[in-house]
């Protein structure tokens, strides 16, 4: 009897755990059901990926989508809609919204909102607080949750966490990675008169120097292993942060951005001005060159975006009236497939860091891989595709990106999300059936 399925993919490579191979997926009820020659199956739809490379789901584990709150500057709908754009299959969304998603309450009006609206898979962040740090046990097994995220510095939005005290008391509470924004909020105050009364934005990694972030993950380390918890430290932007980190693999794992594997400083402050502005700051090359190294020595674990949108008004904003952030979620595999094929890093390292590196950090229950019965995410990459990434092709309701104008190589060519094309050629298809991400059994 012929085999059926929902979707088949033919004629790709596949990157499989075990490297690439040039054979068929298919995919029934959205889960990938067979792997291998599926010339004679029977298949609702197929996609002819010849000359096309097939990779795992992009998951991006940090996008700020601003909803509930500023929604003028993007929203479940119109975020999600970029990260399929640009072939990610997956968001973890930040909670630093207004209001911040600090209760059972809020992450359940952010599920409702992303039903029906999401076009990728999602997942939330439930934000740590003073007020909340000791219901944070059960508030990161709720579904829909991907964990909880720590503000120890402060950047947008109230969300802080910043003394010893009650960092050790949200990492007592609960038994998942906790996410952490590395930076000393007490070094970051007393250091603000640099910056306060109006300043270059190339003062903004002087403010935020290499000690503020560097000085946080020395605490953080501390005090994680004192309350045996494993931590996630987001974009780490330190050649110094790499070093220390790579001798504490046991407890912490570690993402960087394209942004900051991208641009450095100064030139990309004399170039955007303003719109180079994010926390943690761009910082000069032998920071880029460091976290490269840690991309290299398997010392940073996956990439995220951290796209945190803000209109061009105001971005263009005097600094440090400028509010801090970039659009990403789109860039992100463009920019890194460009890294591939500029020899930085190889495609399977990239998948490593794009699909595995989440699955694992966070536990996800059946994404990250091309296997039997994980989900059917794939993105659909064309590696010699020579394209330009320009403000019209962002969906942002911000509207711009600090790579408009750069040539690159590598392109995502069809968003898949559990067996349903949502993108193809640049085009938004079906509709957006993005569902919560499930996560493995916690003890
Ligand atoms: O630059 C940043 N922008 N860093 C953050 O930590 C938050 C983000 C935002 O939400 O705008």
């Amino acid at each position: 009897m012929t085999e059926t399925f929902d979707f088949i993919i033919t004629g790709g490579t596949l990157l499989l755990p075990g490297g690439p191979a040039q054979t068929d997926v298919g995919v029934r009820d959205g889960q990938i059901a067979a792997i291998g020659d599926l010339g004679a199956a029977a298949a609702a739809s197929r996609f002819d990926a010849k000359g096309l490379t097939v990779m795992p789901g992009v998951i991006d584990e940090q996008v700020h989508f601003r909803e509930p709150g500023p929604v003028h500057k993007e929203d479940l709908e119109s975020g999600t809609r970029g990260a399929a754009l640009g072939g990610v299959t997956s968001v973890f969304e930040m909670p630093n919204t207004d209001p911040p998603t600090t209760t059972e309450a809020a992450i359940n009006d952010k599920i409702k909102r992303a039903t029906g609206r999401a076009w990728t898979d999602f997942a939330f962040y439930v934000g740590a607080a003073a007020e909340n740090a000791d219901d944070l046990g059960t508030l990161e097994r709720l579904p829909g949750v991907c964990g909880v995220k720590m503000f120890m510095g402060s950047s947008t939005g109230s969300l802080l966490v910043a003394d010893d005290e009650n960092v050790a008391r949200v990492l007592r509470s609960g038994t998942r990675r906790v996410t952490v924004h590395s930076e000393d909020d007490m070094r970051l105050t007393e250091r603000a008169e640099l910056v306060k009364d109006g300043a270059d934005v190339s003062m903004h990694p002087v403010w935020r120097d290499v000690e503020t972030a560097v000085r946080c993950t020395t605490r953080l380390l501390r005090l994680a292993r004192a309350a045996h918890r494993r931590i996630h430290v987001l974009h780490v932007t330190t050649a110094e942060e790499i070093e220390i980190l790579g001798r504490n693999k046991d407890i912490a794992t570690v993402e960087v951005l394209p942004q900051h594997l991208t641009l450095a400083a100064p030139e990309c402050y004399e170039r955007l001005g303003t719109f180079a502005q994010m926390n943690p700051p761009i910082r000069e090359a032998r920071h880029r060159d460091g976290l490269w190294k840690g991309i290299a020595s398997g010392v940073v674990d996956c990439i995220g975006s951290d796209h945190a949108p803000h209109t061009r008004e105001e971005k263009a904003r005097p600094y440090p009236r400028s509010p801090s952030g970039l659009t990403g979620t789109q860039t992100l595999l463009p920019l890194m497939l460009n890294h591939v094929a500029e020899g930085r890093l190889t495609l399977q390292r990239l998948v490593d860091l794009t699909s595995a590196g989440a699955a694992r950090i966070f536990g996800i229950a059946n994404k990250g891989r091309i296997a039997v019965g994980y989900d059917g995410d794939f993105t659909v990459v064309d590696l010699k595709a020579k394209r330009t990434i320009t403000n019209d092709w962002i969906a942002s309701k911000s509207g711009w990106t600090p790579f408009d104008g750069m040539d690159v190589t590598g392109w995502p060519k069809a968003t898949i999300v559990r067996g349903h094309m949502v993108m193809r050629d640049d085009q938004l298809l079906d509709k957006p059936i993005g569902a919560p991400v499930r996560f493995q059994e916690t003890l």
